[in-house]
């Protein structure tokens, strides 16, 4: 028997590294003891040696396993680390294995990774937040008992929607906090810990109506989630009927947009859209800025681009892409046969943020919380739009879009498939190639840069 102990009950990562040494010692599934943190293996397996992962080699395994794995290895079940050890040997004896929905070890982790993502969706649903006051001052603090070890991967969701809140989420197994910039964890809490009283009014506005949004969360698989018999006795019953009333709104403008792209609610949607962008705060960038620039171009456009923010250019005349920076995007597109009337230009973050040195205002690059508070505006023009396809112009782009930092010289020039958004692509930010020291180089990356342009555009003729 060989042991090997993970750091959590949620370290893919961890597990991974081991199996991947497991597997290319030929090690048996059947000989292996999974286990987490300090639990005692028991008397059977004292005295065995543990297993150390080293980095011995590599082998491909199919992408729909890692996925399944990744969700499936959150599942209480604590044989999930060995199962998974056994399906992946198999996967990699048995080509096709992934895709024989008959087989009962698929099924069953199959079904383990639905649970899970399930119990996912249940935090996002349910969590409701009370105020208290530390000493950082408010504070919002919410219980939630999950039934699988969720936590840590469902932390993002509630960043995102909550980015410039300071707020604690406790958990029997875990606590996590967030102060507006930082994410931390501490140790699992119990009910009592979370005080007690009405949740909060105004946050739970916000929060319903973003994850009532249509375009995130269909409100049939919604209310499948929250049952009637809950309503009552849940302090955001009072808004259901008018999240409901919005939300079929929204639908409708959804089904409009789907219909014919071209709908006339659609138009007025997005207008509205961009009006209320008008007065952003959601984080202190409005606070110098001269304007939220908000996107341009066609709402049936097949085609949008985001970039990472207003220039000073463009902080002045409301408008994206209209400076420097724009003028190499426009001959780029020019070059790869893309007419820019019939794309949609928008960006990951809506307010010009600079330095002043003297009387100039010097671009500095938006931070993950001011891209993560702005990120709410190009998903509701995404969801939107729906264009065929988006293209991330740049690493602060592909971060909004991708909810992670991405190596753009890995991904660009080739497909991405996105949950709510679709294709995604990933290229440079045309002010990359403005800011190479030698035309040597800008004349080859601007031609990279076109060469990933033409892709696109080959992939839309297609
Ligand atoms: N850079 C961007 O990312 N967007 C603009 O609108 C202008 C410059």
């Amino acid at each position: 028997m060989r042991i090997v102990t993970l750091e959590a009950e949620d370290d893919f990562d961890g597990w991974r590294d081991a199996v991947r040494g497991l597997v290319l010692d030929q090690v048996p599934p059947d000989q292996m003891v999974w286990q987490v943190g300090e639990d005692d293996p028991g008397e059977l397996f004292a005295g065995e040696m543990p297993v150390v992962p080293v980095d011995r080699g590599a082998f491909s395994v199919p992408r729909g396993f890692i996925d399944l794995a990744r969700s499936a290895i959150l599942h209480a079940d604590r044989q999930r680390f060995a199962l998974l050890h056994t399906l992946l040997d198999r996967v990699l004896r048995e080509p096709g294995l992934m895709e024989d929905q008959a087989d009962p070890l698929v099924r069953k982790i199959e079904g383990m990774a639905k649970a899970v993502r399930r119990d996912i969706h249940k935090m996002r649903a349910f969590v409701r937040f009370r105020e208290a006051r530390d000493d950082g001052g408010t504070r919002y603090i919410a219980w939630f008992e999950p039934e699988h070890h969720i936590v840590r991967a469902n932390a993002g969701f509630f960043v995102d929607r909550f980015a410039t809140m300071r707020w604690s989420i406790l958990t029997p197994e875990l606590s996590i906090h967030w102060d507006g910039k930082r994410l931390t964890q501490g140790p699992g809490a119990s009910k009592a810990d979370a005080p007690e009283g009405d949740p909060v009014e105004v946050v739970w506005k916000t929060y319903y109506a973003s994850i009532f949004n249509p375009a995130r969360v269909k409100i049939g698989a919604m209310l499948k989630e929250m049952p009637r018999k809950y309503w009552k006795n849940m302090p955001e019953t009072a808004l259901v009927p008018e999240l409901i009333a919005g939300a079929q709104a929204r639908e409708q403008v959804m089904v409009a947009t789907a219909r014919a792209k071209t709908g006339d609610n659609v138009e007025a949607a997005w207008a509205a859209l961009r009006d209320e962008a008008m007065h952003c705060r959601r984080c202190d960038l409005y606070k110098h800025a001269t304007q939220t620039v908000f996107g341009e171009g066609p709402i049936d456009a097949d085609l949008v681009f985001v970039g990472e923010q207003p220039g000073d250019q463009e902080d002045l005349a409301g408008k994206p892409f209209v400076g420097p920076a724009g003028q190499v995007f426009d001959r780029a597109l020019a070059e790869a046969g893309i007419d820019r009337a019939r794309v949609y230009v928008s960006n990951a973050v809506k307010h010009f943020k600079f330095e002043l040195r003297g009387k100039r205002r010097i671009h500095s690059k938006p931070d993950a919380g001011e891209i993560t508070a702005c990120r709410w505006w190009i998903e509701q023009e995404l969801a939107l739009l729906k264009p065929r396809v988006t293209v991330a112009l740049g690493a602060t782009a592909a971060r909004s879009l991708f909810g992670k930092t991405v190596t753009i010289s890995r991904e660009r020039g080739r497909p991405h498939d996105l949950p709510e958004i679709g294709e995604a692509w990933i290229t440079v930010h045309p002010s990359f190639l403005l800011r190479l020291p030698d035309e040597e180089a800008r004349h080859a990356e601007f031609a990279k840069f076109v060469h990933d342009l033409k892709a696109v555009a080959n992939r839309l003729d297609r």
